[in-house]
């Protein structure tokens, strides 16, 4: 009974790095996954996000730096390995870099945020419409000054990286995603 439209909604499921293969998106599947993207309701269309492509020879770059923030965690050479190794895995990543105008007369900080959430939601399930996978990770390393360095101009913040790529597998469960009527509420406080 769903129309079709919705199906791609209703079905969208995250998939990590290590069940992403080849092939990643072409340009134009990306073209298309960005302008889903610019759907996403955002308020003044002040556009506070950039999608920065890694594939190619800059997923060794990207690896490096994830190696060293890894070692300057405190973490050892196993362990760096491990997070170059997750720039490397996915046939492609995109860093999801914010601009945030605290100053803007009309619209607040969170209204800009929710203008990036609803970005980084229609990018994913226009990724997901296309038949490709993908996770937005982010973790301790978008905190690292190098890396930020690497992907922001001043005053950005690096939220995190999309992992996209093809899926290896379906993911063995249902999503455990709470019932529509616990986010669906009717209010009566003029009542
Ligand atoms: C900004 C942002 C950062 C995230 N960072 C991580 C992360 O570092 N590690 C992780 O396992 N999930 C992270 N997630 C959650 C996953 O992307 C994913 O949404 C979650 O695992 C639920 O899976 P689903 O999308 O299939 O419902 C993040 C989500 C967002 C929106």
């Amino acid at each position: 009974m769903n129309p079709e439209p919705l199906q791609a909604l209703l079905t969208r499921y995250s998939v990590g790095p290590k069940h992403l293969v080849e092939p990643g998106p072409s340009d134009e599947q990306l073209a298309l996954m960005a302008q889903a993207a610019l759907r996403a309701p955002d308020h003044a269309e002040l556009v506070p996000y950039r999608f920065k492509l890694v594939r190619g020879a800059a997923k060794q770059g990207m690896a490096a730096l994830f190696a060293d923030a890894a070692r300057a965690a405190g973490k050892d050479e196993e362990g760096a390995a491990l997070d170059a190794e997750r720039a490397l895995k996915p046939p492609m990543t995109v860093a999801v870099v914010a601009r945030i105008d605290l100053g803007h007369p009309q619209v607040p900080a969170h209204e800009q945020w929710a203008a990036v959430g609803g970005a980084i939601a229609n990018f994913l399930t226009a990724a997901h419409a296309l038949g490709f996978g993908g996770k937005m990770l982010s973790g301790a390393k978008v905190r690292n000054p190098a890396i930020a360095a690497a992907f922001c101009e001043p005053g950005e913040t690096l939220v995190g990286w999309i992992a996209l790529g093809t899926p290896a597998r379906r993911p063995t469960g249902p999503a455990r995603k709470p019932a529509a009527d616990q986010v669906l509420v009717e209010w009566t406080g003029a009542c």
